[in-house]
């Protein structure tokens, strides 16, 4: 932002002495996202029903909306007092753009078209008390700050998505949604139709979609990884009907939404072909999935199949004016297509090399029929493989890789990787979280993406339309378990796509989020607050190891026990690092004056010997898992079982890696302990197997020694190595990657990821 703290202060007071006369309390500027420009000025401007409303006609659809928001709170317009001026600028080149200028005689909106009137007013409503855009407030009127904001997105891509495969929520929530995303001044809806445990979307020519595929007899319950796995026994499923569609789609543009359906192909249609078991390759009949994860049932690249993608295609297309349509082509098991004499006739009739060729084909043929009826397509990442479609936009999900060669080829790219976008990911490390997909993404990590890949030049990255917040729904059985996931880190990716990155700050973005809680709380939206939450770090300078204590929010104590006790309002209040010596047990939380706030931090800290020695890695860790650097493998704190993204969890993609340990003085050592994960449904698989060797104190020999890893399928594999004491002066661990994933198995055909955390010397 660019006004600085104390100016507000300075502002505050003046405004104070200001309300005292007809005590209103003058709403501080805490926009969300942040705007590009934004001057606060003294003085106030009085909202009321004596503010008259004069507007260009060609600005009413967006005056509209804040007329229907307006009016029931006010009344009509019926005096003279002061004015709300709503002009068409056509000077400003982005539609997006807008001027809202404030003082104390007028407020005035400009854009040049309505979309950019619509953000304007999503600001300011943003400057009116939250309750203002519920049920009104009990007073004639409102002061709002003097204020100019001169504000244009940086991205014009600014989106969230929502799988209602695996769970559905109801139209009502759909719509809350998309309120929610148009307060953010997102303008795009991406929405997950069709997948494996569910179709989605009425579709007339094809009843057993609705009959057969939108339902599944039974869901998983639990964890995918706790085995063995436990169904619920109960039916579950439902579909939007057109009429519906045709209501949701018409509410989103009134909100300057649009909306993108998914309907995927050709993999993830294990539904559909439950329905009708002839698209498939084998014919059999399947079930609609049950559990989750990736199915080798997909479409069969047949004429019956294009037949019926086509005519499902032609109703979507019906319904949905958007010039996207998302056709899925992710996570495609091609075993089916391998084994199947079509697939193998096509594959030569068309002089391909092999199955990845047939599903550029297939994609390449749906892109065709969809340009005819005058639409593109927008794909996940795998579109890439065996050659893009020539008109295709890529969606880049798994890493910015396929975001790159998109980019560099001319495609068009949505940014969402699973790094920064996955929202179904953990977003605190606090055990008490509600079960998610795994992984971590926290509000901060999800603030400080950068859509545009630095792999990118100047050029290049104009193909980057910006980038979307994903809700894949296996873990979220409710509406508000889907908030749940969705906020606080819809309002991080708000600013990510809005803001530029001069105007971004973590720190005050925290304290805008903190602000808009009571927004939150009117708009009676679940959302999580780990903002009282505490970080921590272990530190070593010099083989002395200290203790690291955060909290993000201003003007609160961090109180801590050593001795395993809860903290309370009478413990220890935390200054500087805590000097660590020994295996302990740490407890903090945060406290204002009488209180604990959040929920309490606690750390095993297991001091073992090579905690504080010099460490070196001879690759550089993905840098979306660079967890806290070499150093966080032998900081005595393990990762999280299962947020393997934490800042302990360093990831390596389809690499060996040495890890050297190097000791100061030689210590005697007898066992070695590593950790890997093994979360296979993220395609991190555990190595096979490990090497150690030990440079000797006595003479400076090595000693080698090769293991095999025990893996029985659960989410973390651990391995331990004894041996007889013996002094060493330093230790290489080899750990061999997995490798390529095989078929049958979760993320065939890609590398696999190696996850590895403390390694535990003894
Ligand atoms: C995806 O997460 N399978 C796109």
């Amino acid at each position: 932002m660019n006004f600085k703290k104390k100016h507000i202060i300075l502002f505050l007071v003046l405004i104070c002495f200001a309300c005292q006369e007809n005590k209103q309390i003058v709403i501080e500027p805490q926009i969300i996202p942040a705007p590009n420009n934004l001057n606060i000025t003294a003085g106030e401007f009085y909202l009321s029903s004596n503010t008259n409303l004069i507007y260009d006609a060609k600005l009413e659809p967006a005056v509209a909306y804040w007329e229907s928001l307006f009016t029931p709170v006010f009344g009509l317009n019926t005096g003279k007092a002061n004015t709300m001026r709503v002009v068409l600028d056509k000077s400003i080149k982005n539609p997006e753009a807008y001027i809202l200028d404030v003082n104390t005689l007028e407020i005035t909106i400009k854009a040049s078209s309505p979309k950019g009137v619509f953000y304007a007013v999503q600001s300011l409503i943003q400057l009116l008390p939250p309750e203002f855009i519920k049920d009104g407030f009990k007073s004639e009127g409102i002061n709002i700050q003097t204020l100019k904001i001169e504000d244009n997105p940086e991205f014009s891509y600014r989106g969230m998505h929502l799988d209602v495969s695996r769970h559905m929520y109801p139209v009502e929530f759909i719509k809350k949604y998309i309120d929610a995303l148009a307060i953010l001044k997102m303008n795009t809806f991406h929405w997950h139709l069709t997948d494996d445990q569910g179709w989605r979307i009425e579709i007339k020519k094809y009843p057993k979609l609705q009959e057969v595929a939108a339902y599944r007899k039974e869901t998983l319950i639990g964890h995918y990884s706790n085995q063995p796995h436990q169904f619920d026994g109960k039916k579950y499923g439902g579909y939007y009907t057109q009429e519906e569609v045709k209501d949701i789609v018409a509410y989103a543009q009134k909100r300057f939404i649009t909306v993108i359906p998914e309907i995927e192909m050709p993999g993830h249609s294990q539904a559909a072909i439950a329905a009708y078991p002839e698209l498939g390759c084998s014919g059999e009949q399947v079930e609609v999935a049950t559990k989750w994860g990736v199915f080798e049932d997909i479409y069969c690249p047949k004429e019956e199949t294009f037949k019926f993608l086509e005519n499902v295609l032609d109703e979507v297309v019906a319904l949905f004016p958007s010039e996207y349509i998302h056709i899925g082509g992710d996570e495609a098991p091609k075993t089916q297509w391998k084994n199947s004499s079509e697939s193998q006739a096509l594959i030569k009739s068309e002089g391909l090399k092999n199955e990845h060729e047939l599903q550029n084909y297939f994609i390449t043929r749906m892109e065709k029929y969809l340009n005819s009826k005058g639409k593109q397509i927008i794909g996940w990442d795998e579109i890439l493989e065996g050659g893009l479609a020539p008109n295709a936009t890529v969606m880049s999900w798994r890493g910015t890789n396929g975001a790159v060669e998109a980019a560099k080829s001319g495609h068009n790219v949505v940014m969402t990787p699973t790094s920064h976008c996955y929202f179904d990911y953990y977003q605190s490390d606090n055990d008490d979280e509600p079960t998610a997909i795994g992984g971590y993404l926290p509000l901060e990590k999800v603030y400080g993406f950068n859509p545009i890949p630095e792999e990118l030049n100047s050029e290049e990255a104009k193909y980057i339309l910006g980038a979307q917040g994903n809700i894949w729904t296996e873990y979220m059985p409710t509406s508000e378990q889907a908030e749940y996931m969705a906020f606080p880190r819809i309002l991080a990716m708000s600013e990510v796509v809005w803001t530029n990155a001069e105007n971004k700050n973590y720190e005050d973005f925290v304290s805008r989020v903190e602000n808009f809680h009571k927004r939150l709380d009117v708009l009676d939206i679940n959302y999580a607050n780990h903002l009282f939450e505490i970080n921590g770090e272990m530190n070593s300078v010099n083989s002395k190891s200290f203790y690291k204590l955060e909290t993000l929010t201003e003007g609160k104590d961090i109180r801590y026990t050593l001795d395993g006790n809860e903290p309370t309002v009478t413990s220890q209040i935390y200054r500087s690092q805590i000097p660590i010596s020994k295996s302990l047990e740490l407890k903090a939380a945060v406290f204002n004056a009488k209180e604990q706030l959040g929920q309490p931090f606690i750390q095993n800290i297991n001091f073992h010997k090579a905690v504080g020695a010099k460490i070196t890695i001879d690759k550089t860790p993905h840098k979306a898992y660079s967890g806290s650097g070499a150093e966080g493998l032998i900081n005595g704190i393990n990762g999280s079982d299962s947020r393997y993204g934490d800042k302990e969890w360093l990831g390596f993609w389809g690499e060996d890696i040495i890890i050297t340990i190097y000791f100061s003085k030689p210590k005697e050592i007898n066992s070695i302990s590593t950790r890997f994960h093994n979360g296979n449904g993220q395609w991190i698989y555990a190595p096979e197997e490990i090497g150690f060797s030990f440079k000797l104190q006595e003479d400076g020999r090595t000693l080698n020694d090769i293991n095999r890893i025990k893996n029985n399928g659960g989410i973390i594999v651990n391995h331990s190595y004894k041996v007889e004491p013996t002094f060493v002066s330093q230790i290489e661990i080899v750990v061999k990657n997995y490798g390529e994933i095989p078929e049958g198995k979760q993320g065939a055909g890609n590398n696999a990821w190696t996850f590895i955390d403390e390694i535990i010397v003894n």
